[in-house]
Order: structure tokens, then C-alpha cells, then sequence
């Protein structure tokens, strides 16, 4: 009898994010901050999210959990293990959010609750999402406490405004990783910090993460950390991925003018002192007048008349890379090869 080679199924992701619109209501209309994003984080996948201020990071992080604030997802799907969190009711969402999908903010400030003492609100923390007793919740509070190299005491007698901010955010971290979450969202975890500070708090970020066996979506300005932490790169402009690919290679050979601009932008170890850093001309078109076409076109160097007429798709390149550039519309190595010199 012939044997059969079972096909190996491929695995889905974890969080996958389709179509994803969301919208605000403002006094002058409504606005559209994040319009047709999509993108996925694979199991124990580090998944870094970049793109100038305003391009709709952090709301395409709150909307995965529903924390949007006065905004709403007009359309498409967040799949987490493949339900769609947006028809989840309250309480389905409140199991998923700290237990199985955590978020760290730029300000620990804006998180803790200024009247407990940190420590309090690690146990609480505990037990709102494990429904585990007091005792119990104290003794992983203080492993997680311990892990996290935020001194127990008496530092967990403390309110939120004696710490430092360093302390603070390792007490973010803490309280996130309590729970063992399968995807730890961090949005900008260390940009208020000083550098030394920053670099402590990312290396305890991957130590838990390797740890706790964690995913993570890193929200960040800063390229060297990209480089550093990333699996996949997701690159956002004015509210849609105009790029996105393995780190190594979208930092070597980016595949959309935009991306080549940002990392231009960047120092490297290799740049001449003497030249100056290339800054992206322009700024990003504001919600309410994005330009037709292309939404980079106004700021990119290589764009020609179709750019201003035709809206690019996130096309498909190999290597399991992706860019929304007309450069990329019949796909020829020779085009491709022209992004990078943008
Ligand atoms: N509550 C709100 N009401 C109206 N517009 C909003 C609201 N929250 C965000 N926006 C708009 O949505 C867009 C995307 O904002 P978002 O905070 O996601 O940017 P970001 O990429 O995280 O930027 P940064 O790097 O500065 O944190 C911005 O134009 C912002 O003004
Ligand atoms: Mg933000």
C-alpha cells in the first residue's frame, strides 16, 4: 500500500489582524486613524511595529484589545487563536485581556492606580485574572516581583509616585508577565526613559519574554531596537503597513521609499559625522486630507505621476515580505533594487 506524506498544516498565528479600520468622532467629523491594517504575530514571535508620530500605532494596539477610547473599529477582523476579539462581549474580553494578552504603556503613570501601593496592585492583579486566593496571589506576585529586579521592599510598600521611572515600568512588566500572557503588547515601554534605563528595561523585556515563553508586539520609534529585538518588522504610515518582512532583511533591503527614508534617517556606526542625516521632507498628512494614491507620495523621492492617481496595495514579494509601492506592481528585481537608493 502506498504510504502518504501527511502535509504539514501550516500553524496559524496567534494574532492575526485583518482589514482593520478604526475611527474617531470628532467636533469637525469623523476621522479615520487607522484605515486597512493588517498584519500577524506568530506564537513566541517578536513582532516590532514602527512609523512616524501620528501613523496609528498605538490605536491599532488598543484596538486589539478594545480599549479604544471614544474610537470604534468601523471594519475588519482581530483573530486571537482565530475568535474574533471584536464580537467578544465584556466579560469574554476582560478574561482575554491581562491573562492571555497584557499591555505595557509608554507611562506606567497612566496604568497604576496612584492610591495602592504598587505591591497591592500586583496581588489584585493576580487575583482579578487568576481567581486565585490571597496567599497564592502573594507568593507569585513576589516571584514575578523578584523576576523583574524591582526590589521587593520596600519598594512594593511604595506608591506609584515614589518610584523612579524605571521602577515604574518594572513594575508594569511585573504585573503584565504575573499572568504568564501568551502576547505582551508594549507600546514605546522605555521612550520616557534615559538610555541606560532603556537598555536595562528591553533586556528584562526579552529575559521574561524568553521566559514566560511570551509573544511580543513591540510598539517603537527606534530603529536600534528594532534591530535588536525583532523577528518581523510591521513599518505604519498614516494609518495603513506600508511594509513588513523579517527584520534582518527589511533593515538591509527595504522594499517601500518610506522605509528607506526612516532608515536613512537613523545614525549608524557607519555614517559619516560630517553628513548630515537624511530627514524625511514634509510631515505626515493630517487624518482629515490624506492625499489621493499613494499616501507617502507627497514626501517620496521616487514617486511619479500614478503615485498621485493609483491607491498601491500591500503587495506580496518573496521571502514572506510585503511593501504598498507601485515600484513593486509588476514586482521586477530592477525596481526593487530602485527602492533602495530612495
Ligand atoms: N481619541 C482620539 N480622537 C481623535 N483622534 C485620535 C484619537 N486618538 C488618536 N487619534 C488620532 O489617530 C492618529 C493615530 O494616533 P496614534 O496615537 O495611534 O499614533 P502613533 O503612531 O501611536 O504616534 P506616536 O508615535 O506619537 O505615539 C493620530 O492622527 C491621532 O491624532
Ligand atoms: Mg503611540
Amino acid at each position: 500500500m502506498p504510504t502518504t506524506v501527511p502535509t504539514p498544516q501550516p500553524v496559524p498565528p496567534l494574532l492575526q489582524i485583518e482589514d482593520l479600520h478604526v475611527e474617531f468622532d470628532t467636533p469637525d467629523g469623523t476621522v479615520e486613524a487607522v484605515a486597512g491594517v493588517g498584519f500577524s504575530v506568530g506564537a513566541q514571535e517578536t513582532v516590532a511595529v514602527v512609523g512616524e508620530s501620528g501613523s496609528g500605532k498605538t490605536v491599532t494596539a488598543l484596538a486589539v484589545l478594545q480599549l479604544l477610547d471614544g474610537g470604534r473599529i468601523s471594519r475588519g477582523r482581530v483573530l486571537w487563536d482565530g475568535t474574533d476579539l471584536t464580537g467578544l462581549d465584556r466579560r469574554a474580553l476582560r478574561r482575554i485581556r491581562g491573562n492571555e494578552i497584557a499591555m505595557i504603556f509608554q507611562d506606567p503613570m497612566t496604568s497604576l492606580d496612584p492610591l495602592y501601593t504598587v505591591g497591592h496592585q500586583i496581588v489584585e492583579g493576580l487575583r482579578l485574572h487568576r481567581r486565585i486566593d490571597k496567599r497564592a496571589a502573594r507568593g507569585r506576585a513576589s516571584s514575578c516581583w523578584s523576576r523583574s529586579h524591582a526590589r521587593p521592599a520596600p519598594q512594593a510598600r511604595r506608591y506609584p509616585h515614589q518610584l523612579s521611572g524605571g521602577q515604574r515600568q518594572r513594575v508594569m512588566i511585573a504585573i503584565a508577565l504575573a499572568c504568564s500572557p501568551r502576547l505582551l503588547i508594549a507600546d514605546e515601554p522605555t521612550t520616557a526613559l534615559d538610555v541606560t534605563i532603556e537598555a536595562q528595561i528591553l533586556e528584562l523585556l526579552r529575559e521574561l519574554q524568553a521566559e514566560y515563553r511570551s509573544a511580543m508586539l513591540l510598539v517603537t520609534h527606534d530603529m536600534g531596537v528594532v534591530a535588536e529585538t525583532a523577528d518581523r518588522v510591521v513599518v505604519f504610515y498614516a494609518g495603513q503597513v506600508v511594509e513588513q518582512g523579517p527584520t534582518a532583511e527589511v533593515l538591509r533591503d527595504p522594499q517601500h521609499p518610506y522605509t528607506a527614508a526612516l532608515l536613512a534617517a537613523v545614525p549608524s556606526g557607519e555614517t559619516d559625522r560630517a553628513e548630515p542625516l537624511a530627514a524625511i521632507p514634509g510631515v505626515v498628512p493630517p487624518l482629515r486630507a490624506m492625499p489621493s494614491g499613494c499616501r507617502f507620495h507627497t514626501r517620496c523621492a521616487r514617486a511619479w505621476d500614478d503615485c498621485a492617481r493609483d491607491e498601491p496595495p500591500l503587495l506580496p514579494l518573496p521571502g514572506g515580505r510585503s511593501a504598498r509601492c507601485l515600484l513593486h506592481r509588476s514586482g521586477t528585481a530592477l525596481q526593487a533594487a530602485a527602492v533602495k537608493g530612495a
